[in-house]
């Protein structure tokens, strides 16, 4: 079989294609797209090939996409641009007749209240639309989105936000790259899925303050702010107004229990469990 991933110069995309090789696909199967392809030399030199394909660019997008029987569409990172992005992708898809597209979406994403939530419903209901056979992996957040909260909580001792008591269900980006890799190689098996992927062990900021506190070797409190305090705080240290709003709104999504999730799917899929939040943030400290 063989199978495109997009987002494969990135962090995610990466990590799907060292899955797909750990788990046998021949490198000649697989090809890696994304704009800047300087960025996967590493993966040239393991077999796979490398072609560029913007997603703005739909000539592209087609001829990295012909003759395969499998695509993953990881979702770009333009926020704003990327519903026209994905749609480009997924017509090409369509147009040279992939059997199976697979797209990386946001947990919940038809009900969530996340600012991020739209453009993935958006492109969820093209990827209906069109037809294609498909699966939607609905990605909890990484626990790598929060390993810079380890920089902070050195130099300001604490971790500060304004998600209250709501829950992470964080997953690594390996355990949904590991996923990805296992859904793409059986097309038949995952065909209509939607799957929320989160993490076996959920946790709320108190305890990520513990987490890098136990990672750093002294207490870290959690000082937990309301939104207008945590956005004043986000303004003083530089973040410019609509950073802050987004961030603002990610805490208040958590508080709402927007990035909780039943676990189960994603140990499932990997047949292990997830990787503990403890175990990224040490890989970074
Ligand atoms: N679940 C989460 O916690 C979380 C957190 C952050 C982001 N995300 C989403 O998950 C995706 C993958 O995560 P990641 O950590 O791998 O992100 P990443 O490292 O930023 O990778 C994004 C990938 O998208 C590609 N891309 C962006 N715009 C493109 C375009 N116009 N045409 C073609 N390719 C384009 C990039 O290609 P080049 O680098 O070659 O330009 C890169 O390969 C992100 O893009 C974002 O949508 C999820």
């Amino acid at each position: 079989m063989s199978v495109v991933v997009t987002g494969a110069t990135g962090h995610l995309g990466r990590l799907v294609v060292s899955s797909l090789l750990a788990r046998g696909l021949p490198a000649h199967s697989i090809t890696a797209t994304g704009r800047d392809t300087a960025k996967a030399t590493d993966l040239v030199e393991r077999g796979v090939t490398v072609t560029p394909a913007d997603f703005d660019d739909p000539a592209a997008l087609r001829a990295a996409f012909a003759g395969a029987d499998t695509v993953l569409l990881v979702s770009g990172n333009e926020v704003g641009g990327r519903v026209a992005q994905h749609r480009n992708a997924v017509e090409a898809a369509k147009e040279v007749g992939v059997g199976h597209l697979v797209y990386t979406s946001l947990l919940r994403a038809d009900v969530s209240t996340l600012p991020l939530a739209p453009e993935h419903k958006a492109t969820e209901e093209i990827i209906t639309a069109s037809g294609l056979p498909h699966t939607l992996l609905r990605n909890g957040f990484y626990n790598e989105v929060y390993l810079d909260r380890i920089d902070h909580a050195r130099e300001h001792g604490a971790v500060v936000g304004s998600a209250g008591e709501g829950r992470v269900a964080g997953a690594a980006r390996a355990d949904l790259a590991e996923a990805a890799a296992v859904v793409l190689l059986d097309p038949s098996a995952h065909v209509g899925a939607v799957y929320e992927l989160v993490g076996d062990r959920s946790w709320t900021y108190a305890d990520l303050a513990a987490a890098i506190g136990e990672v750093l070797g002294r207490t870290v409190p959690y000082q937990d702010l309301g939104p207008r305090e945590h956005r004043e705080v986000l303004l003083r240290a530089g973040l410019d107004e609509g950073t802050a709003d987004f961030l603002v709104g990610l805490d208040a999504g958590i508080r709402e229990g927007e990035l909780h999730g039943e676990p189960g799917i994603l140990s499932g899929l990997i047949g292990r469990p997830t990787t503990p939040l403890a175990t990224t943030l040490r890989s970074r400290a």
